[in-house]
């Protein structure tokens, strides 16, 4: 389990740092907060040490365990140090070494990779030496959350919200993972539902969002990945620098993965790709009549045996099963030819599809299965692919 250090300076968005910890704690960090004396008039140690069952920090002198030095041990025990929200003070401070309170010792302790994330008046997030200070501290490898543009808490409209707690928990995911392990390999990801037309204005699909093929785009680029993501028609963006075919049929599907093959080191099947298709798509508009409609469907091509057959690939399945009885998902393993696939119990409430969470089943050819528990789908593909390559 990763740990993080979540910092919380004093700006009226400290309230969303409360979400924030449970975010990232379902992401799969063990979380500990650490306040500014400003932000502590926002919001409590009290509230963090709650939500986290870990102490909070806020006095540089009150240590929580004697004779100990907890900016020293927090900064070594830390894999990543999330600033959320970081106030123009705390910012100008790091960025010229300043320590003088626990945050920011803590922080000049940390030899690890650091996020921050403004929240600000638009006109002191523009202000020349907040600017100076984001850039130096870029410089010296600091990830910068860009604060988004809208109305905030002083009336004014700008650039200085805070950003959306699914993408702090994103960035500092994929900056407390980011590692080479799969530098110079090519992820190939199904994502998303298919639609098979019935006639030129209706079709047949399923409900998936494609949030967990974005989960795992994201992991697979943290990772060093080159990523490549078929996806069927879905709501949600695929960070760059992924590169992404847009298909709407199975068919199309299959001929975009046929085309990604021989590039792919891995192949994971997330898509929710339709089984059966209308065997005559009517052309135009099918026309409404008191008669009972039959509509005769065709198998589609069972894509990801096809890659696991025709490719090099490791190719890894997903398989949605409204149970969480494992007997299936190893039958389709095997008759898929897979080298693993993930089960999810899509009949289980809050996970599966289009909910924010899932909880997988890894289960590999050779029998052996682990399981993710609950998670964000961000915190499920991280996992993924730490019990995929190591
Ligand atoms: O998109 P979300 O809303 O985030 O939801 C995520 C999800 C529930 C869709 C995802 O986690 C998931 O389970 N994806 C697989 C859905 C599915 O179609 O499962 P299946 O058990 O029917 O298929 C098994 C595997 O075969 C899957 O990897 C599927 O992509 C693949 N398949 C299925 C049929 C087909 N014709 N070709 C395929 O490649």
């Amino acid at each position: 389990m990763k740990r993080a250090v979540l910092g919380v300076s004093g700006s009226v968005a400290a309230y969303r740092a409360a979400d924030l910890a449970r975010d990232l704690m379902r992401a799969g960090f063990e979380v500990r907060v650490c306040l500014t004396d400003s932000a502590e008039k926002f919001v409590t140690p009290a509230l963090f040490e709650a939500l986290t069952g870990q102490p909070c920090l806020v006095d540089t002198f009150e240590e929580p365990e004697r004779g100990r030095m907890a900016h020293i041990d927090w900064a070594r025990a830390a894999d990543v140090l999330l600033i959320a929200p970081a106030t123009a003070n705390t910012l100008n401070k790091l960025a010229s070494g300043v320590g003088d309170d626990m945050l920011t010792t803590l922080a000049l302790a940390f030899r690890g990779p650091i996020a921050l994330a403004p929240a600000m008046n638009p006109s002191m997030f523009a202000h020349p030496t907040t600017q100076a200070s984001l850039a130096a501290l870029a410089e010296r490898g600091a990830v910068m959350i860009e604060p988004a543009e809208g109305d905030v808490a002083c009336g004014e409209n700008g650039q200085g919200k805070l950003a959306a707690n699914e993408r702090i928990v994103a960035d500092t995911l994929g900056l407390a993972h980011r590692s080479e392990r799969l530098k110079g390999k090519t992820v190939v990801i199904t994502s998303g539902p298919t639609q098979e037309p019935i006639d030129d204005v209706r079709f047949l699909s399923n409900r998936s969002s494609g949030k967990m093929g974005i989960a795992l785009c994201r992991a697979a680029l943290a990772l060093g990945a080159r990523v490549i993501v078929i996806s069927g028609p879905i709501q949600g963006v695929y960070p760059p620098p992924a590169e992404v075919i847009g298909v709407r049929t199975a068919a199309q599907m299959g001929a975009a993965l046929r085309g990604a093959l021989q590039e792919a080191d891995w192949v994971i099947g997330a898509a929710a790709v339709a089984d059966y298709r209308p065997a005559a798509p009517v052309a135009g508009k099918m026309r409404r009549s008191s008669e009972n409609l039959s509509l005769e469907l065709t198998p589609n091509e069972d894509l990801i045996a096809m890659a696991a057959r025709e490719s090099r690939a490791k190719v890894v399945g997903f398989a949605a099963e409204p149970t969480s009885d494992l007997a299936v998902a190893r039958e389709k393993l095997a008759r898929k030819g897979l080298f693993a696939i993930a089960a999810n119990d899509v009949s289980a409430p809050g996970i599966g599809f289009e909910s924010g969470e899932n909880e997988l089943s890894l289960v590999f050819a050779d029998g052996k299965s682990v399981s993710s528990g609950r998670r964000t789908k961000l915190g499920c593909a991280v996992w993924l692919f730490e019990q995929l390559v190591g």
